[in-house]
C-alpha cells in the first residue's frame, strides 16, 4: 500500500490564546507544526499534505525544513480543511491518514499500527480508554452517570481507504453534514471502524497547560 498523511493545521488556536494560529506556536524552540512533522515523517508516507491557515503557506513549506510537503490552504472548518488535503492527494495514494497537527508529540509508531489496521470498507484510529468518571449533564444538573467501560478517546492520525474516504467526503457534503472527527464521517457513509490503542503523548494540545505539558516532555526526553 501507498500512504499519505494529510496534518490538518488550520485551526486558529483561539483555546490556546497564544498569538499565533496554533500550529505556529512556539515549543520547545521549533513550532508545534515541526514537532508534528517529525513524527509524520518518521513514519515514511509516500506523500504528506500539509493544511494550513491562508497566507501562512510559505511559513508551513519552511516548516518542513526541506522536507517535501504539499501545502494548501484551509477551511472554515476541519472538515473542509481535511476535503482541501484530499483534492491534492497523488496518484496512486490507496491509503490516507488524517492527522492533527495539534497531537505533535504523537509517535511515529502510531502511524504505522494504524496504516495496518485500514483494510477494504473499514477505517481505523487510535483511541485510550476513558479514566474520568463521567456525568450527564444538562442546565447545572446532574442527569446519569455514563458508564465510561463502553467509551474510548480518539486520537488521530486516523487512516481510511482513500477511494471509500473520499466517496464519504463526497456524500457529507451532499447532505451538509459536519463531524468533528473522519471517523465519524466515514461511520456516517456507512464504513466500519476499528480502533488500535492510542498513547499518552498523541494528546491534542489545546489548552496553554497542555502546551506546558509537552515543554515538560520535551525538555524530559530532549539531551
Ligand atoms: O479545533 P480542534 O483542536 O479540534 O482542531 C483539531 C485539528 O484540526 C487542529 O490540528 C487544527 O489545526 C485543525 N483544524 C483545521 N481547520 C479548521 C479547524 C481545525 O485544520 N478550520
Amino acid at each position: 500500500t501507498r500512504s499519505a498523511v494529510i496534518v490538518v493545521a488550520a485551526g486558529s488556536g483561539t483555546r490556546l490564546a497564544a498569538g499565533a494560529p496554533k500550529a505556529f506556536v512556539p515549543l520547545a524552540g521549533r513550532t508545534i507544526l515541526q514537532h508534528a512533522l517529525d513524527g509524520v515523517f518518521a513514519a515514511e508516507p509516500a506523500q504528506v499534505v500539509l493544511v494550513v491557515p491562508a497566507g501562512r503557506e510559505a511559513e508551513a513549506t519552511e516548516a518542513a525544513d526541506g522536507r517535501p510537503v504539499q501545502v494548501v490552504a484551509g477551511g472554515d472548518t476541519r472538515q473542509r480543511s481535511v476535503a482541501a488535503g484530499l483534492a491534492v492527494l497523488a496518484d496512486g495514494i490507496d491509503t490516507v491518514l488524517v492527522h492533527d497537527a495539534a497531537r505533535a508529540l504523537a509517535p511515529a509508531a502510531q502511524f504505522g499500527a494504524v496504516a495496518d489496521a485500514v483494510a477494504p470498507g473499514v477505517g481505523a484510529i487510535p483511541a485510550l480508554p476513558v479514566v474520568d468518571t463521567l456525568k450527564r449533564v444538562h442546565a447545572g444538573v446532574v442527569i446519569a452517570p455514563v458508564d465510561r467501560a463502553e467509551l474510548a478517546a480518539a486520537q488521530t492520525p486516523q487512516g481510511f481507504p482513500r477511494a471509500e474516504l473520499e466517496a464519504a467526503y463526497a456524500q457529507a457534503v451532499q447532505r451538509g453534514a459536519e463531524h468533528t472527527d473522519d471517523a465519524a464521517l466515514f461511520a456516517a457513509a456507512g464504513g466500519a471502524v476499528h480502533h488500535v490503542p492510542g498513547s499518552e503523548e498523541a494528546f491534542k494540545i489545546t489548552t496553554p497547560h497542555d502546551l506546558e505539558r509537552a515543554r515538560m516532555i520535551l525538555a524530559a526526553t530532549e539531551p
